[in-house]
């Protein structure tokens, strides 16, 4: 059988091991994990969600504070249509966390961002073209246009100097979706480098409604790549979802992909920003664990451990602080839920708010353990040691593990010494 190291993924004239680290905001796939694909010659992702935030932690900066600070005035006002990014502050931040990223580039592979449109920051088209411009003048390698519908966000680039050099590809989870991004941006000709096709089985939001079980990766991939061919697009798809190992990836290396996305099982590695804790729940979790629902306030399904702390927790919105979900009108889903609730219960101190969650704030803190399907399945790739907790991986050994495995195994790390 096959193994993914017979396979390379072209850009050009340039050759990849044709295994991409997904994206996973915020700041769970850390720059250190994305090097690592990097460096082993494969592709890495970080993510540029709640930028602010992130440069504030790796660089000291204090863009949370000063805005919350400059906001204050609004915190107990449920309308939060005042509270704005600073495009020049959003800008700065982004450049500090891409430029660092790629500074410390070493080895064959790419470094890509992962920029999700529904994060639409109470001015959709502005923050989102500062964040794709300032991305392409940190020197990152490409782009990932993911979560949302992207229509506009290659014309937001077109005048960037490096919008044809850079890889710039997008995330869709039907042939109707590429479609209608393809007819939008004709006009620029200027196609993407890469697409990516996730199924329902991915971490973080899924492209599909609650129906989600209906749908197979396998399929929609041929429907792609069928549809690739028929209108004589040279586009390399790449395979994302449920993708557990090497040999999953031979199949849909097999059937045509040029290469995978996968993230899972990356969550589990000493790179990965979670925090040891919470790696030990994705570790320990079971089948029944694992749910798909719609507490995102974007309204796209998400996929999370059922014991999330983000579940029920009826906090304060924490818009003047981040703010990242605001939709264009300065709403968001969570802060109705929250009044709904504050409203009904006016005498208590505490609400839960069951059916939508405030995402920035939990996933700030980690408190929303968004996961793919097979999370249950990682008690199978390391050991358990004598405390019950599990031995932590390196992305290296996951990494090569995807590269050089056959028949369906997974290979064990070395034992640590108890
Ligand atoms: C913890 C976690 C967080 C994720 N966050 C994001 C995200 O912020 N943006 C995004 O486009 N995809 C996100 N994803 C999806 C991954 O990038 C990837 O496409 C998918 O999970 C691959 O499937 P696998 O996890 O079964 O390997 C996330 C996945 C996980 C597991």
């Amino acid at each position: 059988m096959k193994r993914v190291d017979d396979f390379r993924l072209r850009f050009g004239k340039n050759e990849y091991v044709p295994i991409m680290v997904g994206g996973m905001g915020v700041d769970i796939s850390t720059s250190e994990l994305a090097l690592e694909a990097a460096r082993l010659g494969g592709i890495g992702h970080i993510s540029d969600a709640m930028v602010e935030d992130v440069s504030d932690r790796k660089f000291d900066t204090s863009f949370v504070k000063d805005k919350t600070k400059f906001y204050k005035f609004n915190i107990n006002n449920m309308d939060k249509s005042v509270v704005q990014f600073d495009l020049e502050r959003l800008a700065d931040a982004q450049r500090r966390h891409i430029g660092a990223t790629m500074a410390a580039k070493q080895g064959p592979g790419l470094i890509f961002v992962n920029c999700m449109e529904k994060l639409t920051m109470n001015g959709p088209r502005e923050t989102l073209r500062t964040r794709l411009n300032a991305a392409l003048d940190a020197g990152i390698d490409g782009i990932t246009l993911s979560a949302g519908l992207h229509f506009g966000s290659f014309a937001l680039m077109a005048d960037h100097p490096r919008f044809r050099e850079a890889k710039l590809g997008i995330i869709v989870s039907s042939v109707r979706a590429l479609q209608i991004f393809l007819r939008k941006n004709a006009k620029l000709d200027r196609l993407p480098d890469f697409i990516i096709v996730e199924g329902p089985l991915a971490g973080g939001h899924l492209g599909f409604g609650m129906d989600w079980a209906e749908y197979d990766l396998m399929a929609i991939t041929q429907e792609l790549l069928a549809y690739l061919k028929a209108e004589n697009l040279d586009i390399p798809l790449i395979a994302a979802g449920g993708i557990f190992t090497g040999s999953d990836a031979v199949r849909f290396l097999e059937a045509g992909a040029a290469g995978v996305q996968v993230a899972t099982r990356f969550t589990v590695t000493n790179e990965c920003g979670l925090p040891a804790k919470v790696k030990q729940e994705y570790f320990k979790a079971s089948e029944e664990d694992i749910i798909v629902n719609g507490v995102s306030p974007t309204g796209y399904p998400m996929r999370m451990l059922k014991n999330t702390p983000a579940i029920g927790a009826g906090i304060r919105p924490g818009c003047e602080s981040y703010g990242y979900l605001l939709d264009a009108t300065g709403n968001c889903a969570y802060i109705n839920s929250y009044n709904r609730e504050v409203a009904a219960h006016p005498d208590q101190k505490t609400v839960v708010v069951m059916d939508k969650t405030c995402l920035c704030t939990h996933m700030r803190n980690f408190n929303c353990w968004t996961c793919g399907h097979y999370t249950y399945r990682l008690k199978d790739t390391s050991y358990k040691k004598a405390d019950g907790d599990y031995q932590m991986l390196s992305a290296e050994h996951v990494f090569k593990d995807y590269q050089f495995s056959v028949d369906d195994q997974i290979a064990m790390p070395e034992k640590e010494e108890a």
